[in-house]
């Protein structure tokens, strides 16, 4: 079932998709070479609670942490660690679900570690850019599948891979809602979007080959080929103008 949220509940994911931006950008200024992705963890929960928002992620389905930090070849879901530290030319996602007054914001981005190489770099844009060129298309009357066609179209060129086995979702009062958004699809084909709607667009794109497997961690989402990902997500909301961004960034 796909919810369709009033102004006043929209409010409030705003509320917490503007936690969510303003704790990545704490984040993103925190990275450096040396630091464990455990040190990041623990920047992010105390930002959150400082701020009455709470770490969503932590404990949902036993994920034992407020920020998934993956690094380099792990794609999505890696468990931060005081034995992970960064080193100069990693790429580090930070991906994060911030809950406040009852309603969820998520938001990942993938951020350098010092200096990086050309390629990891262009990872880095091109899945920055395709998160937007799926945003464009979150306007009421489209469908999900315009919003992956788009991603997957963008991708394209860069010949990078789009991961299929993770997709993006609707959000609110739930981190998962319905419907799940593909970084990939046939355009007018899939649900259709309203104003109203709360989703989240997150593609997940690989250096290499798409296929992934999971770490005996039970979370850590890997690429098949040890080539690096990167991920970005934002939640928004669409209106009859067009698709608001909740967790934007300044
Ligand atoms: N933020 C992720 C998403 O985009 C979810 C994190 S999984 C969790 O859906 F278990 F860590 F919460
Ligand atoms: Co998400």
């Amino acid at each position: 079932m796909i919810t369709i949220y009033s102004p006043e509940e929209v409010e409030k994911v705003a509320a917490a998709g503007k936690l969510t931006a303003e704790t990545l950008s704490m984040l993103e200024k925190a990275v450096e070479p040396g630091m464990s992705t455990k040190d990041l963890d623990q920047l992010a929960e105390k930002f959150i609670r400082e701020r009455g928002g709470i770490p969503a992620c932590k404990g949902y389905q036993g994920f034992p942490a407020t920020i998934c930090t993956s690094v380099n070849e792990v794609v999505v879901h890696g468990i931060p660690s005081n034995k992970t530290i960064l080193k100069k030319g990693d790429i580090i996602s930070l991906d994060l679900v911030v809950e406040l007054d009852g309603y969820m914001g998520d938001s990942c981005i993938s951020v350098p570690v010092g200096h990086i190489n050309k390629k990891n770099a262009e990872l880095l844009k091109v899945t920055e850019e395709a998160l937007f060129a799926g945003i464009k298309k979150a306007i009421p009357g489209n469908t999900v599948g315009d919003i992956g066609h788009a991603v997957e179209s963008y991708v394209k060129p860069y010949k990078f891979g789009v991961l299929r086995d993770y997709v993006g979702h609707g959000i609110g009062i739930e981190m998962h809602e319905d419907p799940e958004i593909p970084n990939y699809g046939t355009p007018g084909h899939g649900p259709r979007l309203e104003e109203g709607m709360c989703i989240c667009i997150e593609p997940m794109i690989t250096m290499g080959k798409a296929d992934v497997m999971t770490l005996r961690d039970g979370w850590s989402v890997v690429t098949a080929d040890g080539l690096p990902a990167a991920h970005y997500e934002h939640t928004l909301v669409i209106t009859k103008n067009g698709p608001k961004i909740l967790t934007m960034r300044d």
